[in-house]
């Protein structure tokens, strides 16, 4: 039994997406979750910064004595992956590679969408990854950068923002994809709305909560899982704790006690 902390982290309040099945599929696990608010959105940013910011964190989680890391945010997976797994103390996971495999799972004509921040589509993250497990798919990545902001602001339900999904998803249409992947923390908490955009025939794909479940697998090959107890789980934001509480509470549906840790503290 390893009571030590699973630890995830994000650019912000998006990466509490991965925390409903984390918390569903691994109910005993000590948590820690820390959405770096103040340099979002990192899709916006140069690679080497996303780096950096992604080390930070994974250190200030080293000094938690955290058992394993999972980067919920999918710009840090594309861009800083590797770095952090060479870095690190304890195993690091991204949701690049889960969410690739869902995906050909999903999808029966490997026709794929992705759609995530500028810096994941330039990258092309997902579109190697599930090239090199399947050449043959179609793949077409979409950046939709103007979702993230409504959904940090707790606007996931106006008529603007349905307009914007419409209008993001434009290049989309006609693509003949039967797959979507949701590549970005803060699009499954409008997945609704992406839904009824992209039409039921679509299947919607959510990386982080495949994620969760390889990290349940190489928690339970590596005999790191939690016994019974009761859990605890913390919460760190770089900036903003009152806004950051307040959407993790309606997301997550439960208290929320958030502390501020700034960057010049990690
Ligand atoms: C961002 O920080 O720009 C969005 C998070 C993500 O890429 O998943």
């Amino acid at each position: 039994m390893n009571t030590a902390p699973l630890a995830f982290m994000d650019s912000g309040v998006g990466g509490l997406t991965i925390l409903k099945p984390a918390f569903a599929q691994l109910p005993q696990e000590n948590t820690l979750f820390f959405g770096d608010e103040a340099h979002l959105p990192y899709g916006e940013k140069q690679p080497q910064q996303v780096i950096d910011y992604s080390l930070q964190i994974g250190r200030f989680f080293a000094q938690k004595q955290a058992k394993m890391m999972i980067i919920a945010c999918n710009t840090a997976s594309a861009l800083a992956l590797s770095t952090l797994k060479k870095a690190l103390p304890f195993p690091v996971l991204g949701v690049v590679e889960a969410g690739s495999r869902s995906a050909l799972r999903a999808s029966s004509q490997q026709k794929i969408g992705v759609i995530a921040t500028r810096a994941t589509v330039n990258s092309h993250a997902y579109r190697s990854t599930i090239q090199k497990l399947a050449p043959q798919a179609e793949v077409v990545e979409v950046a939709c950068p103007t979702f993230i902001p409504l959904v940090e602001q707790g606007d996931y339900r106006s008529e603007r923002v349905r307009q914007l999904v419409a209008e993001g998803l434009e290049p989309l249409r006609g693509s003949g994809i039967d797959t979507l992947v949701l590549g970005c923390t803060h699009f499954p908490i409008i997945r609704d709305l992406i839904q009824n955009e992209i039409g039921s025939k679509v299947t919607l794909v959510d990386p982080g909560a495949e994620t969760v479940s390889q990290a349940q697998r190489i928690l339970q090959q590596q005999d790191l899982l939690a016994g019974p107890q009761d859990p605890d789980h913390t919460f760190y934001t770089s900036k903003d704790p009152e806004r950051f509480q307040k959407v993790g509470e309606q997301w997550l549906n439960r208290k929320v006690d958030v502390q501020l840790v700034t960057p010049d503290q990690l």
